[in-house]
């Protein structure tokens, strides 16, 4: 290992943006598509490698919903979400906001609670395992109605005070976020935190409307907000935490080239950006690789990487007193370089 991949395997960090469909690695694919009598349209985990190359997010997301085919029991979520805790952990991630996406399982006829009860037991070993803390944010897929995103908020009812935010995924241009501005409040009354992917592909005019309309607690992504010097000025005022991805914006071609990718940009501009591996089974990186390659191409030193994993912790949803904790074990850490 490097140096400086030792020292950022080494920053005690918050992932804050990560699909845990998304770490469905091509071995799991088999794995689960055998033991559930699933079919898949490829013939060796080489061949599934290959068909990731992503023109932009959409030929990714097909990619993506087929893969999560070969997820059927509550087996299946426990072990996808325990394999990724233990690779988070690997890296230096001491809280985990995971995201999950119910109707991309719900509308193929898996029950919401197998899918939950998989992914809360996960978490309860993660917790016992590796001291990791973790927390749930229930995603809406934007393309689908708001009638349906209404829906999969009362079906996840029982489980509220096991959920602490909600989110906005798929499909962005087309989609913008004051379509969900209804179920947004209604997630707010039951007292979520709401995030949103944001200015991913989208114009900076639907982050205004994430900030405005949803009145999010997160900006998942963001990068376009950069286009406009008043949105940049009003997510800075706000201190709103970004879960910037550099690994996912290159494979998705949100930047043509990581040497181009805007993380210090970000924090030149006093946006409280984070680093995050959004889908890593398929773009190639957990969350300490995004943090590497990032700063290899951008030529970050350490004091920067340590403000990213600052803000991952700031940004986070723990308790005060939790994330005082978390805060104080970075400190250590930098205490010790
Ligand atoms: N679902 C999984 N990853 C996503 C991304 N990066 N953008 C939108 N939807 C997603
Ligand atoms: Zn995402």
């Amino acid at each position: 290992m490097s140096d400086l991949a030792a020292y950022v395997a080494g920053l005690p960090k918050a992932e804050l943006h990560l699909h845990i469909e998304g770490t469905l690695e091509p071995e799991q694919m088999f794995e689960f598509a055998k033991r559930n009598g699933v079919a898949i349209p490829y013939a060796s985990v080489e061949e599934v490698r290959a068909a990731y190359n992503f023109s932009n997010l959409q030929d990714f997301l097909d990619i993506y919903y087929a893969g999560a085919e070969v997820l059927r029991t509550q087996q299946d979520f426990h072990d996808l979400a325990i394999a990724y805790f233990d690779r988070a952990a690997a890296d230096g991630v001491v809280h985990a906001e995971i995201m999950f996406d119910p109707q991309t399982h719900t509308d193929r006829g898996i029950a919401f609670a197998t899918v939950i009860e998989g992914l809360l037991s996960a978490q309860a070993e993660a917790e016992s395992k590796h001291g990791m803390t973790s927390r749930l944010i229930m995603c809406f897929l934007r393309h689908l109605s708001e009638e349906d995103a209404f829906a999969t908020l009362a079906q996840a009812e029982p489980w509220l005070d096991r959920i602490t935010a909600i989110g906005l995924d798929s499909s962005e241009i087309g989609h913008p976020p004051e379509k969900f501005a209804r179920v947004y409040a209604a997630a707010r009354a039951k007292g979520l935190k709401l995030v949103a992917h944001a200015g991913e592909e989208g114009p900076p005019d639907y982050v205004w409307q994430a900030l405005d309309l949803l009145e999010v607690d997160r900006i998942d992504h963001g990068n376009r907000s950069l286009e406009d010097a008043a949105l940049t000025r009003q997510l800075a005022e706000q201190s709103m935490t970004l879960t910037v991805c550099p690994l996912s914006n290159l494979k998705l071609c949100v930047i043509g080239d990581l040497a181009d990718h805007p993380i210090d940009r970000m924090l030149d501009l006093g946006l409280s950006a984070t680093i995050n591996s959004d889908d890593p089974a398929y773009f190639g990186g957990y969350v300490a690789e995004n943090y590497s390659a990032v700063a290899e191409a951008r030529g970050l030193d350490r004091a920067a990487l340590a403000t990213l994993a600052r803000n991952s912790l700031e940004g986070s949803f723990l308790p005060e007193g939790d994330k005082a904790a978390r805060l104080a074990q970075l400190e250590d850490y930098l205490a010790q370089q």
